[in-house]
């Protein structure tokens, strides 16, 4: 096979860079480790920015997310038994949506499929050769058969365990990582939401989100920590302790019911610098993972590919610019998304050594955030998302 691109991996940064690649009029085939069932089944973020939103528009997939995506003007924050509202809108003039990665991915995977584009799932042992020469190539095997596919460019969307950024050597590289000491449950459920609005609590035991999909199913979760198993929990722990952490007349309202989904993830922050080596270029979770705490996973996938989808467009229109200036670009953009979220994640959460000055200065930052409109308007513009 012969393509422009070859996209390694078919999450949400594989799938919208496969869809701007056909708008430009630049063809490419996506290699997708999984079957599509296995990657639709994978519920993860679900805070769309608004330049998320307007991307997917742009692109011809944003007629469900206008129908069924549910959009947010404000955030509640919790802490000292209450909860307050950080308004988005009024402080940037801008909103978030909510809907969920996976409808989103869905979305994108029809209308390739639509357009008759194509994906390989199930490509097994996929290998990268030959990306410091102008003629890289990616092989992969699939029912026992090895398969060549000779492009021009290598996009390496496929998330942190992928294996494009294995590929790179060690020396071209440097990591920069922080982990966190705790993760996060997340219990999915077919409840109606506590609140029209995401709630973030502060709260002595530990970090809590109510986050929804729908207007009858909710998402979500409580800080755990690091050795805890999804089978220690059963829903009802789960419930109890989600309570436990709200404001009381919040908790009070909370409609519980079976969990449909259940899982735990670690927290990290993570970024490979730089984002180009040659003819392979890395976008999404393959070059930088952020905590959830901030909603910035998703939306910094979806920026990468953005960048990286005009830049290929000015390599086939006559210029290098775009491609040279593709990591730079991005990494400015991913690392205030890194500072908002280690920022975020650090006033919400409860650190397990911390003997009382962690949740004093904790209390100090919330107080003067809510009362101050230039604290406010830091955290929601971020939020909402940096314009481009
Ligand atoms: P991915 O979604 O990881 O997609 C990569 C794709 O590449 C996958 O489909 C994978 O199967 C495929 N792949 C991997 N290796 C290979 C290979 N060798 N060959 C071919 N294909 C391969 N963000 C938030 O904002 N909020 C959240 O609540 C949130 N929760 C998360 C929970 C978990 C458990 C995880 C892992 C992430 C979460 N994130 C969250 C982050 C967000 O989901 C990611 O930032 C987003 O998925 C990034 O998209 P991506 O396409 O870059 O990577
Ligand atoms: C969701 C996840 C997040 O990480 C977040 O900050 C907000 C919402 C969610 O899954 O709905």
């Amino acid at each position: 096979m012969r393509v422009q691109v070859a996209i390694v991996g078919g999450g949400p940064a594989g799938h919208l860079l496969g869809q701007l690649l056909y708008k430009a009029g630049i063809d490419a085939v996506v290699l997708e480790q999984r079957s599509q069932d296995y990657v639709l089944g994978r519920i993860r973020a679900g805070v769309l920015e608004q330049g998320t939103a307007d991307l997917l528009d742009e692109v011809g997939v944003g007629a469900r997310l206008h129908r069924e995506g549910l959009v947010h003007g404000g955030v509640a924050l919790g802490f000292g038994g209450a909860h307050h509202r950080i308004d988005l809108h009024k402080l940037t003039g801008k909103h978030v949506t909510v809907y969920g990665q996976t409808e989103v991915t869905k979305d994108l995977m029809e209308a390739r499929a639509a357009a008759g584009l194509t994906t390989i799932y199930e490509a097994e042992h996929v290998t990268l050769h030959d990306f410091d020469t102008p003629q890289p190539k990616v092989r992969y095997t699939k029912n026992g058969a090895t398969h060549e596919v000779l492009c021009d460019f290598i996009a390496g969307c496929d998330g942190y365990h992928g294996v494009s950024r294995a590929s790179v050597p060690a020396d071209a590289l440097r990591t920069y990582e922080k982990v966190y000491p705790f993760g996060w449950l997340g219990v999915l459920s077919e409840t109606p939401p506590v609140s029209e609005e995401l709630i973030y609590a502060n709260h002595e035991r530990g970090f809590a989100l109510c986050s929804m999909r729908s207007h009858t199913r909710s998402r979500y979760y409580v800080q755990c920590s690091l050795d805890d198993k999804v089978e220690n929990w059963s829903d009802a722990a789960f419930w109890d302790e989600l309570r436990r952490r709200l404001a009381p007349e919040v908790a009070e309202t909370l409609v519980t019911g079976p969990s449909i989904e259940k899982s735990i993830a670690p927290l990290r922050s993570f970024v490979a610098e730089p984002m180009r080596f040659g003819r392979l270029f890395l976008a999404g979770d393959a070059a930088h993972i952020v905590p959830p705490t901030g909603a910035k996973g998703l939306n910094l996938a979806v920026s990468d590919v953005r960048y990286l989808s005009r830049a290929f467009a000015e390599f086939y229109g006559g210029s290098e610019a775009g491609i040279n200036n593709y990591s730079d670009t991005c990494l400015r953009r991913v690392w205030k998304a890194v500072r908002f979220s280690w920022w975020f994640t650090s006033l919400m959460h409860k650190f397990p050594d911390d003997t009382g000055f962690g949740p004093k200065i904790q209390a100090a930052e919330l107080d003067y955030l809510i009362h101050s409109e230039a604290g406010s308007t830091a955290l929601a513009e971020n939020y909402v998302g940096l314009p481009y």
